[in-house]
C-alpha cells in the first residue's frame, strides 16, 4: 500500500507541476461551459442571437457575442452583463473580448466597470488599489485582454459594464478567473484601523479596500484581511506599488481600546465544521507591535452564541521580528459566526491576512484538478509571480517556489519522464522506463551503512486495523516474536467502563475507560503503586466485530508485538479481551492525557508561565530524554513506529513521558495528517524525507521525527510544524531535502531553545540518514 501511496504522491505532484495549482487563475467556465446559459443574464439584448449567453470568451456561437440593446452613452451607464457562479469564488483576473463573428462584427468595450454581489442584493462596485474604478478595455474585436484584480473580488455574481467616451455599439464576451473560496468567509466587522506616528512620517494602518460600510466601525464587508496579500516584516514598505506606508496591513492601539482587546466577528456562508484560523501578524516588537496575547473566540451555530468560548495563548516572541501566521486550532467547534477577541500584547496589534479552514475546505478542493488548463492566448511571462494569492499565503521573506517541483526537476524539463530509485545508499534519478528493472533491486537486505533496508513486502504493515498507526517491525524479528504466546491475559469486559471516546479509525475505535479490578491482571514485574480497589484508567482499542478478515489478524498480530513491549517509557499492553468480538485492547493511560494537549495548556514564558506552573526548560528536556529513551528501547528491537509526535506522548505524573500510537485515529488532530483522495492517511510534517518520497520507514526516520516532537515540546505546541506552508509545499520542501541544493527549509529555533538543543534537531533533519545521531546518542545529549 505504501508503494501505492507514493506513485499516488508522485502523481499529485506531477498534477501541480503542470497545473500550476497555488495559483488562484484558473477559468470559472464562460469559455469551458461549466457556467450553465441560464446563469448568465444581461440588462438587455440587441437580438436573440446576441443574447447574454453568447457572451463567453473564445465563443463564436449565435452571432458571436452579447450585445446590450441600445447604444452605450458616456453619461448613460445601465447595460450590464451578469454571471451568476453559483456559489463564492476569490477572483483574481478577468479577461475580455468583442464581437468578431468571422470578420463580420467590429463592436467591442473600449473600457468598462465591474460589480460584484456575495449575496445577490447588495451590489459593490469595484475599485483597484488607487481608488479607480474604470479597467482598460479592448482595442479590437478579436484579442483577448485579460486584467488582474487588484484587490482581488469575492463574489458570486458578477457584472461587466461598459464604459464609452462617446456614443458607440459594444458587445464583449467575457471570462473570470480565480478559484473556489473555501474560506466561507461571507463579510467581518471590526473597528476601523488607526494611524501610527513614526518619527517623520505617519503610518496608515487603516482597511483602505474594506468593501462593505465604514462609519464608526467596519461592517459587512470584506477588504484588505482577505485579499491575499501577506505583509511584510517592515510593516512600513508594501509588495503594492505606489502605496503609503502601512498599506498592507490593518492595526488597532491599545490606547483606543480600554478593555484591552479588539473584537472582530466573521460571518459565514452556511454553518461549518472549523478546523482552524489563521492570522498573519506582524511583530516588530521595537516599533511596539506584537503578535496579540492571546484569543477568546465564540461561536455562534443557529441563533445562539455557545456559552463557553475557545482561548488561545500563542508563544509571545521578543526575538525573532518576522511577521508570521499564528494558527489557533478552533477544535471542530460547527459555527455560522465567529467572534474573536484579540488581546493586546503591545501598543499595537497589525494584521494583514485571516483565513479560516473548515470541513471540507481542508482537504478535498486542494487536491482536486483544476476544471481547465490555463488561460486562453496566455503567455507565460503573463504569469505575474504573486507572493500570496489563492488563500495559500507565504511569507514573502522566503522566496518558494510557485509550485511543487517534482524531485527530479533538475534532471530535465518533461519532469514526468523520472522518477527516484533508491538503492542502498544511492539515490538518483532515473528516466521513468528504466524504474521498474531498478526498483526491483532494493531488495537487497543489508545497506552499506549496516542497517537494513526493507523492501516494501518485508515490513509487516499494521497499519489500518484500527485506523491509527503502528509498529512496522522487519518479517524477521516477527519470525522470533511468533515462537512465543501471548504474554498477557484475558480481562473481563464488564468490568469495563466507557469514559470517554479518544478517536475511530475505519475498523475500529479507542476508548478511554475506567477498569476494576485491573492490579490482579498486570503482570508481577510491572509494579503499579496504587491500591487493590482503586479505579484504573486505561485505553481500549476495539476492533469493530464487522472488520473483515485481513484487519482481525493484523490486530491480533499487533497483540503479539506489543505484548513484548516492556519498557518504562512505552504504554503497556495490560490485557485483552479475545476470547469474544469485539477484540480489544487494554493498555494503559496516564492522567495527564497526551502531551501535545498538555503543553498547550500552559503558558511559556512571564507572569503566567509562573501563575500556570508551566513546565521549565529542563523540565521539557527531561521529558524529551524519556521520549529518546523509550525509542533507543524500540529501535534496539528493529522496531519503527513510523509516527512519532507529541500527540502520540502520554503524560503522567512528575512529567513522566511514555510513548502510545493511537493519535492518528483522534480527530483532534486530523489537521496533521495529509489526506490522499480521503484515504491514506499520512502525518507528513514529521516524515523525513525519504518516507514521504520512498515509502522508506527506518529508524532513522523515527530519528527525524524525534527531531520535530523535540521542536514541538520546546515551543509548547503552539504551533503546527511548518503551520506558514500548505501541505503542498511541505511535500515540496521535501523534495528539496531530496535535492539538497540548499533550498529546503529547516523549522526554526524556538524562541526558548538553547543552541544546544536545536543542534540535536538538526542532526535529526541530517539529508543521509548516515549522518543523523542514534537515539542513544540523542538520550545522552539530553541527559546532559
Ligand atoms: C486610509 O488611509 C489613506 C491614507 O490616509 C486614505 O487615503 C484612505 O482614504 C483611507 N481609507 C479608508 C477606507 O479609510
Ligand atoms: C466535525 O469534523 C470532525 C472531523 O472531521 C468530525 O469528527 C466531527 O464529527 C464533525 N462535527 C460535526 C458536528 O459534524
Ligand atoms: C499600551 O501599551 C503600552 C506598551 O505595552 C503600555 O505602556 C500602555 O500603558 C498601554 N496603554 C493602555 C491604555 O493600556
Ligand atoms: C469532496 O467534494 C465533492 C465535490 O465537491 C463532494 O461531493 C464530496 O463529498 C467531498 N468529499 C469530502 C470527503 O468532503
Ligand atoms: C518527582 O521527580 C523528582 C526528581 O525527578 C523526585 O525527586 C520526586 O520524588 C518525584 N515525585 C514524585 C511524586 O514521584
Amino acid at each position: 500500500s505504501l508503494q501505492r501511496f507514493w506513485m499516488l504522491l508522485i502523481y499529485f505532484l506531477l498534477i501541480y507541476d503542470s497545473h500550476n495549482m497555488s495559483v488562484c487563475r484558473y477559468p470559472l467556465g464562460m469559455s469551458g461551459g461549466q457556467i450553465q446559459d441560464e446563469d448568465i443574464s444581461a440588462s438587455s439584448q440587441w437580438s436573440e442571437s446576441t443574447a447574454a449567453r453568447y457572451g463567453r470568451l473564445d465563443f463564436e456561437e449565435g452571432d458571436g457575442a452579447w450585445c446590450p440593446e441600445i447604444t452605450v452613452e458616456p453619461d448613460n451607464l445601465k447595460e450590464f452583463l451578469q454571471i451568476d457562479l453559483r456559489s463564492l469564488y476569490f477572483i483574481t483576473l478577468v479577461g475580455t473580448q468583442g464581437r468578431h463573428a468571422g470578420g463580420i462584427g467590429n463592436e467591442f468595450a473600449q473600457m468598462y466597470k465591474i460589480k460584484y454581489s456575495r449575496d445577490g442584493s447588495r451590489w459593490i462596485s469595484w475599485r483597484n488599489r488607487q481608488g479607480k474604478q474604470v479597467i482598460e478595455g479592448n482595442r479590437n474585436a478579436y484579442d483577448i485582454v485579460l486584467k488582474d484584480l487588484e484587490p482581488p473580488i469575492i463574489a458570486r455574481f458578477v457584472r461587466f459594464m461598459p464604459v464609452t467616451d462617446h456614443s458607440m455599439n459594444v458587445c464583449m464576451r467575457v471570462e473570470l478567473y480565480g478559484c473556489e473560496w473555501l474560506d466561507g468567509l461571507v463579510s467581518y466587522n471590526a473597528p476601523v484601523g488607526g494611524q501610527m506616528k513614526l518619527p517623520g512620517f505617519p503610518v496608515y494602518v487603516n482597511d483602505s479596500v474594506y468593501d462593505g460600510a465604514v462609519i464608526h466601525s467596519m461592517t459587512e464587508g470584506l477588504g484588505q484581511l482577505t485579499d491575499g496579500v501577506c505583509g511584510l516584516d517592515d510593516f512600513i514598505h508594501s509588495h503594492v506599488y505606489n502605496v503609503w506606508p502601512g498599506y498592507d496591513y490593518v492595526g488597532w492601539s491599545n490606547e483606543s481600546f480600554p478593555g484591552g482587546y479588539v473584537e472582530i466577528m466573521f460571518e459565514f456562508d452556511r454553518t461549518r465544521n472549523f478546523t482552524s484560523m489563521k492570522i498573519h501578524c506582524n511583530n516588530m516588537f521595537s516599533w511596539h507591535v506584537k503578535v496579540f496575547r492571546q484569543v477568546v473566540c465564540y461561536f455562534r451555530s443557529e441563533s445562539d452564541w455557545e456559552p463557553s468560548p475557545l482561548f488561545f495563548s500563542p508563544v509571545v516572541d521578543e526575538k525573532n521580528p518576522s511577521a508570521r501566521f499564528v494558527t489557533v486550532n478552533l477544535a471542530n467547534h460547527m459555527a455560522s459566526a465567529i467572534k474573536c477577541q484579540f488581546y493586546f500584547a503591545d501598543a499595537w496589534m497589525l494584521f494583514s491576512e485571516i483565513t479560516f479552514q473548515s470541513d471540507t475546505a481542508m482537504y478535498n478542493t486542494t487536491l482536486a484538478p483544476p476544471k481547465t488548463g490555463l488561460p486562453p492566448n496566455t503567455q507565460p511571462g503573463q504569469w505575474r509571480p504573486t507572493l500570496c494569492r489563492g488563500r495559500h499565503c507565504k511569507p514573502a521573506r522566503r522566496d518558494w517556489q510557485q509550485h511543487v517541483r517534482h524531485p527530479c526537476a533538475d534532471h530535465g524539463p518533461a519532469t514526468n519522464q523520472w522518477t527516484i530509485i533508491d538503492t542502498p545508499g544511492l539515490l538518483h534519478c532515473v528516466p521513468a522506463s528504466s524504474s521498474t528493472a531498478a526498483s526491483k533491486s532494493t531488495t537487497t537486505s543489508v545497506g552499506q551503512d549496516g542497517v537494513p533496508h526493507y523492501a516494501e513486502a518485508d515490513i509487516v504493515n499494521l497499519q489500518g486495523v484500527t485506523g491509527s498507526n503502528t509498529y512496522a517491525i522487519p518479517a524477521l524479528t516477527m519470525d522470533l516474536l511468533s515462537g512465543k504466546d501471548v504474554a498477557v491475559e484475558e480481562f473481563p469486559r464488564k468490568l469495563l467502563t466507557f469514559k470517554e471516546k479518544l478517536g475511530e479509525g475505519q475498523f475500529g475505535e479507542v476508548h478511554l475507560c475506567e477498569a476494576e479490578g485491573m492490579q490482579e491482571f498486570i503482570n508481577k514485574e510491572f509494579l503499579f503503586d496504587i491500591p487493590e480497589d482503586q479505579l484504573v484508567l486505561v485505553a481500549v482499542k476495539m476492533l469493530r466485530s464487522d472488520a473483515n478478515k485481513n484487519a482481525r489478524n493484523d490486530f491480533l498480530k499487533e497483540i503479539k508485538i506489543m505484548s513484548r513491549l516492556k519498557d518504562p517509557n512505552i504504554i503497556r499492553l495490560l490485557a485483552v479481551c479475545i476470547y469474544s468480538d469485539p477484540l480489544c485492547m487494554i493498555t494503559e493511560y496516564m492522567e495527564n492525557g497526551d502531551l501535545n494537549q498538555f503543553l498547550s495548556r500552559h503558558e511559556p514564558e512571564g507572569q503566567l508561565a509562573l501563575l500556570s506552573n508551566a513546565p521549565t526548560v529542563s523540565n521539557l528536556c527531561y521529558m524529551a530524554a524519556q521520549i529518546a529513551s523509550g525509542m533507543k528501547y524500540l529501535s534496539s528491537l528493529n522496531f519503527v513506529h513510523r509516527d512519532l509526535a507529541t500527540r502520540n506522548c502520554l503524560v503522567g505524573k512528575n512529567y513522566t513521558i511514555k510513548i502510545a500510537d493511537f493519535g492518528m485515529s483522534r480527530n483532534l488532530y486530523s489537521g496533521d495528517y495529509y489526506r490522499i483522495q480521503g484515504r491514506a492517511v499520512l502525518p507528513i510534517r514529521w516524515m523525513s524525507w525519504e518516507s514521504i518520497l520512498l515509502g522508506k520507514f527506518t529508524t532513522a526516520s523515527d530519528v527525524w521525527a524525534f527531531g520535530v516532537t523535540l521542536w514541538e515540546i520546546l515551543n509548547f505546541c503552539k504551533e503546527q510544524p511548518y503551520s506558514q506552508l500548505t501541505d503542498e509545499q511541505v511535500i515540496e520542501n521535501t523534495g528539496e531535502f531530496f535535492r539538497d541544493q540548499k533550498r529546503q527549509i529547516y523549522l526554526p529555533q524556538p524562541v526558548l531553545c538553547p543552541d544546544s538543543l536545536y543542534k540535536v534537531m538538526l542532526g535529526c533533519w541530517r539529508r543521509n540518514t548516515k549522518e543523523r545521531p542514534s537515539f542513544q546518542e540523542i538520550h545522552r545529549a539530553l541527559l546532559e
